[in-house]
């Protein structure tokens, strides 16, 4: 099938829907989604939204917040533009009908605090942020007349000229994004769609390792699309690994427990009752996420144990079963009562701070190519995300993107020579486990060389064992008729491939990239 639409986004998450509701009085607009439209990493956001809302906390703060965790290396007008822009884009988020927890007069937001912030100014839906997010820009989306949104459809490969038959490198100056291809997955059909623009908001890429806290969905894919297309891509170094994932270690995605409740209360203690991060920052466990996460990784390491202790039990029990309910029911599912237990921990890979290098208006390098949410990179996050600023920086670039793409929408023409995808010569690769094999491995070359701490060793390791699994699978490929497990797994391959990349380049210790060898 061949589908021709003004704004084509890729990706339900807040980045895609946010977008799509903001392009769509001026044009017709298609979403793509891999799977349900509701599963993405929003869904499972559990902290919230950090804004500056009451003059109780200042602009500057959050700013300097922000910096602080990004360890020098933030784009300083980026973080003010996103930070001031705050309060507009939650006033937004209400209008379309999303709820925030009021204080007890029902006045005014109640804010919790999570790590590394100076304030309270964390907006927040109980412990469910994400799900209440998701909920009502959906209702809003599913009720928009100019928006289509299709759900099982995996986009593959950005098209550009390169599929017009000329040569495409990563020095080519006007690459131009013509739409994407897209599996179906209910009919195994690969579809042309082409747009006037593109806009990627395919979330993060924490499959790439063993223990992550994103759902199944998080495999790179717009990013691996944008690295095959030429495109340029930054910051892939700086994987967060979230401090506090519950242990449990058959499932898959990890569940989360939020910063929030260390911001409410709860200390980080080792196995054997003690609190430790006092000898690692003297914001203790409230500090920036590289750190704590850091300093669990080098206890687990010195105690030859798998997970610590998170103790909520001093919070109290009304306040965590009213304020956390959804890891109050989680934890008792397993045997867990957080109000007399502690909580066994570890960190998990949780967000991609690196990604499609963005500017301002959410361009991409791809003319005619936006990014917005965690699939991009803007250079608020710097080299460690503050907590609870990711569904901020998609609010705000979703907007700015929006804003600048039905500009640049009236002066494009949707590109027909386009050829369809040929799939001819293909042939049905039957053994499942060439691919499932190859993933297991791949997450656990990341997980053990190319984690928490690194060492050019363990790079070089990596990336002599990653050639061999992106030679076996490129070969594979271009064999098979097309699956989503075996796109998926491309993607992941390039993902590893550009964070070993990127971490072998960068020679100093800064944020999330930490390496033995260097200082
Ligand atoms: P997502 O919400 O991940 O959505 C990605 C979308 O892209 C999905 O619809 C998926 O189907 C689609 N997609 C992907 N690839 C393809 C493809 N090839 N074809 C078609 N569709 C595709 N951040 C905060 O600021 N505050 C928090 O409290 C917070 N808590 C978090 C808790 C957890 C457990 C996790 C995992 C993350 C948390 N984060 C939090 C981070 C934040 O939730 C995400 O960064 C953010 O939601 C990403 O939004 P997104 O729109 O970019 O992508
Ligand atoms: C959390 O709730 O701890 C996650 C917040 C975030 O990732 O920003």
């Amino acid at each position: 099938m061949r589908y021709e639409v003004d704004f084509l986004v890729i990706g339900s998450g807040i980045a895609g829907l946010s977008f799509a509701l903001k392009v769509a009085p001026y044009g017709k607009v298609i979403i793509l989604s891999k799977g349900d439209a509701s599963e993405g990493s929003t869904k499972y956001a559990q902290g919230g939204i950090a804004a500056v809302m009451y003059d109780t906390d200042s602009f500057d703060k959050h700013i300097a917040d922000t910096l602080v965790a990004g360890d020098g290396i933030c784009d300083r007008e980026v973080v003010e533009m996103t930070i001031r822009e705050a309060p507009e884009r939650i006033r937004e988020l209400v209008q379309y009908g999303v709820n925030f927890d009021m204080d007890k007069q029902g006045s005014r937001f109640d804010l919790h605090r999570e790590g590394g912030h100076s304030e309270f100014r964390i907006l927040h839906h109980k412990d469910n942020t994400g799900a209440e997010i998701e909920r009502g820009l959906l209702d809003a989306i599913n009720s928009h007349p100019n928006i289509e949104l299709k759900e099982n459809q995996f986009a593959i490969d950005l098209i550009t000229q390169h599929h017009l038959g000329q040569r495409v490198t990563k020095h080519t100056p006007d690459i131009d994004c013509y739409g994407v291809y897209a599996l179906n997955c209910k009919t195994n059909e690969i579809d042309t769609y082409l747009a006037k623009v593109t806009l990627l908001a395919t979330g993060g890429m924490g499959n790439v390792y063993t223990t992550t806290t994103t759902p199944i969905i998080s495999t790179g894919d717009g990013v691996a699309m944008v690295h095959r297309a030429r495109g340029v891509l930054k910051d892939l170094e700086f994987m967060q690994f979230h401090p506090t994932s519950l242990y449990n270690p058959a499932e898959k995605p990890a569940f989360l427990i939020t910063e929030a409740m260390r911001g409410a209360g709860a200390i980080l203690k080792d196995r054997n009752g003690n609190e430790f991060m006092h000898k690692y920052d003297p914001r203790l466990s409230l500090a920036p996420r590289d750190i704590v996460a850091r300093a669990i990784d080098n206890e687990m390491k010195l105690a030859g144990v798998d997970y610590l202790w998170l103790d909520a039990r001093s919070i109290g029990k009304r306040e965590l079963i009213d304020g956390f309910p959804t890891i109050y029911a989680k934890c008792l599912e397993l045997g867990i009562n957080i109000t007399k237990d502690m909580i066994p921990v570890r960190p998990a890979a949780h967000y991609q701070c690196g990604g499609i290098k963005v500017d301002t208006r959410g361009r991409s390098s791809i003319h005619h190519l936006y990014a917005a949410g965690e699939c991009s990179c803007t250079g608020l996050h710097g080299g460690n995300r503050l907590a609870s600023n990711s569904l901020l920086e998609a609010a705000v670039y979703a907007h700015n993107a929006a804003l600048d793409a039905v500009e640049i929408s009236k002066n494009t023409t949707i590109n027909n020579a386009v050829p369809d995808w040929n799939a001819e010569g293909m042939v049905l690769n039957e053994e499942m486990v060439l691919i499932t094999q190859t993933k297991k491995e791949l997450q656990e070359i990341m997980t053990n060389y190319v984690g928490i701490v690194r060492s050019d060793l363990r790079l070089q390791r990596a990336f002599d064992r990653l050639n061999l699994i992106f030679r076996e699978t490129e070969e594979l490929y271009n064999r098979s008729v097309l699956t989503e497990p075996l796109s998926e797994l491309r993607n992941l391959i390039a993902c590893a491939y550009l964070i070993i990349k990127q971490a072998m380049a960068r020679r100093q210790n800064v944020g999330l990239h930490y390496s033995i060898d260097l200082v």
